[in-house]
């Protein structure tokens, strides 16, 4: 068939926004749109714990400048991240007669970040937002790169759309109320994004973990900020992870397995801990990874609670099946991020992601479980 015309839209402008980390930065966010923007509406979306702890004051401070605001609040966890949320979310918008030249603002974790940046994808054919992550997972993680999602009965994350915002505002004084669980669960992406790419960034975690959990605040605006450069750095390259944003995957395919066998009652963060150390251990049987390297990661973690033998009490048939939902499958084999080394992943003819025999996963997953640990 020969087409009758051709339609050519030269490739969008290149994209460019700025990334605040600093503590006392939410009483700072009226002020700064009214400096950067012009927009008639603000719709704040949060969730209802977070709403109690700060969107109420950033509400009544963006009111105090003049804005017109409107605060809409779901129950907060990730069982809200769907399309029933969506829809409600944006039939209020629209009520209150949002239009394209409202501002959303994502005010909480990566539940509200994900929901929000894909209403803003989607409402109107695509409005601004601005992220304000309010955990540390948000922070390091899910406010940066433009992945927007909801969860579906299917799966996790998909269905969802690549939409940057135009700037993220990471408050580190929010991580005061935050409990040490989900500190951990934010802090264990840092490692892994630590271990992937970061070599000194990774002996900095293992040498202030215990300040850390303490919730130094500078030391946690320093994890941050080398996490973020990280991230930043890789979306910069690969906004759609054709190649280099897959090592953010290290630990990802097993740690997925687990979250789906466990119908998500494993948070995130803890599944890619355990994910790491399986995936780490194959790097290793694979001849990858030096074993001493192994146990360095397995000590780290053991600090935060994450012991290898409590994979004992998950079905390691029940996970080798679940890795074949994994977003990396290639005709129907599940591919794993591996490590040559701490802070740099095995990367031959720049491909990020390879295929790893179930029987490797399976030997990987029986040696660490019944190993001793390190501590
Ligand atoms: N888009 C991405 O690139 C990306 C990356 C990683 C994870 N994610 C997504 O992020 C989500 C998980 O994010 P999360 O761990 O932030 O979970 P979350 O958003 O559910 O927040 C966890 C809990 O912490 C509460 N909370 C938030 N901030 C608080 C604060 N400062 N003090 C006290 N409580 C607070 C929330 O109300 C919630 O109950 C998942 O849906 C995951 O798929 C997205």
């Amino acid at each position: 068939m020969k087409p009758n015309l051709r339609v050519h839209i030269p490739i969008r402008p290149a994209t460019n926004y700025p990334i605040y980390i600093d503590d006392g930065l939410l009483k700072k966010i009226p002020q700064w749109l009214s400096d950067h923007y012009a927009f008639e509406n603000i719709v704040v979306i949060t969730d209802h714990r977070v709403k109690k702890y700060y969107g109420l004051s950033l509400v009544d401070q963006l009111k105090q400048k003049g804005y017109r605001v409107i605060l809409l609040a779901f129950p907060a966890g990730e069982h809200s991240k769907n399309n029933k949320t969506k829809q409600q979310l944006e039939q209020k918008m629209l009520q209150q007669h949002c239009n394209r030249q409202t501002l959303c603002l994502a005010l909480g974790g990566g539940v509200v970040g994900d929901l929000t940046g894909f209403i803003a994808a989607t409402f109107m054919r695509g409005i601004a937002y601005i992220q304000i992550p309010t955990t540390l997972l948000a922070m390091i993680d899910s406010s940066v790169g433009g992945k927007t999602a909801i969860d579906t009965p299917e799966g996790k994350n998909l269905i969802g759309a690549y939409w940057q915002p135009k700037a993220v505002i990471a408050d580190v004084a929010c991580l005061k109320t935050l409990p040490t669980g989900l500190i951990i669960n934010g802090l264990i992406e840092a490692i892994k994004m630590f271990i992937t790419s970061d070599l000194a960034s990774f002996k900095y975690v293992q040498k202030n973990i215990a300040a850390i959990l303490n919730k130094d605040e500078k030391m946690l605006k320093n994890i941050i900020q080398r996490a973020v450069n990280i991230k930043a750095d890789i979306v910069n390259q690969d906004e759609h992870e054709k190649n280099l944003r897959m090592i953010l995957n290290f630990g990802h395919t097993i740690g997925h397995a687990l979250e789906k066998i466990t119908h998500y009652q494993l948070l995130h963060g803890y599944a890619v801990a355990y994910g790491m150390l399986v995936e780490a251990k194959i790097s290793e049987q694979l001849g990858l990874l030096n074993p001493k390297k192994y146990l360095i990661i397995q000590s780290c973690l053991e600090k935060l609670g994450i012991f290898a033998k409590d994979l004992k009490k998950y079905d390691i048939d029940l996970m080798i099946a679940a890795t074949r939902h994994d977003k990396k499958t290639k005709a129907g084999n599940p591919h794993y991020v591996l490590l040559q080394d701490l802070g740099e992943v095995h990367h031959p003819q720049d491909r990020f992601a390879h295929m790893v025999d179930d029987k490797i996963v399976k030997t990987a997953f029986l040696t660490i479980t019944f190993a001793p640990t390190s501590m």
